[in-house]
């Protein structure tokens, strides 16, 4: 079996986490690589919903293998309250459950500045989770990793150190200045006591896990276009969420995976501030929202929707190298007597058809499209692509003429079984299907 990374390829929330629960049937491990309680999405079990952020949802298969890699952020609190829910549905931790000891930690400080930042000019829009401050120290060389609370000595020496540079630059009315770091640091030592059991070397421990032939599927969090180096900058997360970031975030070379799968929404979403070239303002947009429920998962945002940006999917698909992909949410667009599909970008009377990675010239970009009519038929549910209507596998088709990539699985509907899924030669190689 091979090892697959599993990589958005818009502005995230593209349905990765259906894809990596179905996928997660198949490998023996699941390792998050980027991110941290920003990311989210839905788990249905029986009658229960919750929303995972941190945990992949792979812990609630038996026998699966969960591990969260070096380059994830670990907001302690969060986790903890994850894995008291997930316990509640029977999930278990002990022998399948690691953290990377060298992962960072967010701290209370990091949330508040997150959010005292994100103001005027400067908005990004961030879930507010402290992921940009906690990553900001982490490359300035002052973060706090999860493995140092075993010295508890070490801990309190960084933590206030930390703690009084940050309230040094902050205005009197900050909230880092309510801030007790004697709590802060009795309640660190608290939570590592309740997850030092899980700690491990995460690069070891998978490098073991490839050695003895297990199979390792790498979730990636956020999508490519919020990628801090080959993003919208800096309109973007503050981690690698492209297929690089699984080789730097877990320990594991790329000479021991195998391929990467794409996700991408038959649509586009994006949540926050940035362009977004394609995004429909008007009536149309929010019925999209509405069909596709979307709102953010993490936060409840409503989401800005547009047409397929083609251009944006190819330069996915060049920066991840995809080997196949799979088509999320296509029965959204069910109802919809025409479909536009951006191929190219106006910029300044001149046609580009590269994406330009600088939000300020994407910002000016007016999309060039080709138009498609609707199908107008129901397809939720539909599990034979030759059963699709065939204005919907034309716009299938055209959709892997312009991005270069076949679709190996097509969503027809929130339901894990709600998908259709093809013997393309990828999953054959990956040895997913016979
Ligand atoms: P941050 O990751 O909280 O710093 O937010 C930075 C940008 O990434 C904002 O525009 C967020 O809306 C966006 N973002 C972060 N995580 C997600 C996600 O899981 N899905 C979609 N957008 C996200």
């Amino acid at each position: 079996m091979a090892n697959v990374i599993v990589v958005g390829t818009q502005w995230g929330d593209e349905g990765k986490g259906k894809v990596v629960d179905i996928l997660s049937e198949r490998f023996d491990v699941v390792a998050r690589y980027q991110g941290g309680n920003n990311a989210g999405h839905t788990v249905v079990v029986g009658e229960e919903k919750i929303v995972l952020h941190l945990v992949p949802s792979g812990i609630l298969r038996k026998g699966k293998t969960c591990i969260l890699g070096n380059g994830v952020v670990i907001d302690p609190a969060d986790l903890l309250y994850e894995m008291e829910q997930l316990r509640r549905l029977e999930a278990k931790f002990e022998g399948s459950f690691f953290i990377g000891k060298n992962a960072h930690l967010v701290m209370p400080y990091h949330k508040i500045l997150d959010v005292e930042r994100d103001k005027g000019q400067r908005k990004i829009g961030t879930t507010g989770r402290g992921i940009g401050p906690a990553y900001a120290d982490k490359m300035a060389r002052v973060g706090i990793r999860i493995g140092d609370l075993h010295n508890p000595d070490l801990f309190r020496e960084k933590l206030f150190a930390n703690l009084a540079e940050k309230r040094a630059h902050q205005p009197a009315s900050s909230a880092l200045l309510g801030l007790d770091p004697e709590k802060i640091y009795a309640d660190y030592l608290g939570y590592y006591q309740e997850l030092r059991p899980y700690l491990v070397d995460a690069s070891l421990v998978l490098n073991q896990f490839i050695a003895e032939g297990k199979s390792v599927l790498f979730e990636g969090a956020q999508g490519t276009l919020l990628d801090v180096d080959m993003g919208t900058y800096p309109y973007v997360t503050s981690s690698s969420s492209t297929a690089g970031g699984a080789c730097t975030g877990t320990g594991v070379s790329p000479l021991n995976i195998h391929g990467v799968l794409g996700v991408v929404k038959a649509y586009t979403t994006r949540v926050g501030e940035g362009p977004f070239p394609t995004e429909l303002k008007d009536e149309l947009g929010e019925r999209l929202r509405i069909r596709g429920q979307e709102f953010g998962a993490t936060t409840g945002r409503p989401r800005r929707c547009g047409w397929f940006d083609a251009v944006a999917v190819r330069y996915s698909t060049r920066v991840n190298a995809l080997s196949t992909m799979a088509l999320m949410k296509l029965d959204v667009l069910d109802e919809c007597e025409k479909i536009l599909i951006c191929n190219g970008y106006r910029y300044r009377g001149q046609v580009i058809r590269e994406f330009p990675t600088e939000a300020g010239i994407l910002k000016e970009c007016e999309p060039i499209y080709e138009e498609m009519k609707g199908w107008q038929e129901v397809t939720q549910g539909v599990l034979d692509y030759d059963e699709l209507p065939k204005k919907c596998r034309e716009y299938i088709e055209r959709l892997e003429e312009l991005i270069g990539v076949d679709f190996s699985l097509i969503s027809t509907g929130p339901k894990r079984d709600q998908t259709i899924i093809r013997k393309t030669q990828t999953l054959k190689d990956w040895g997913l299907v016979d």
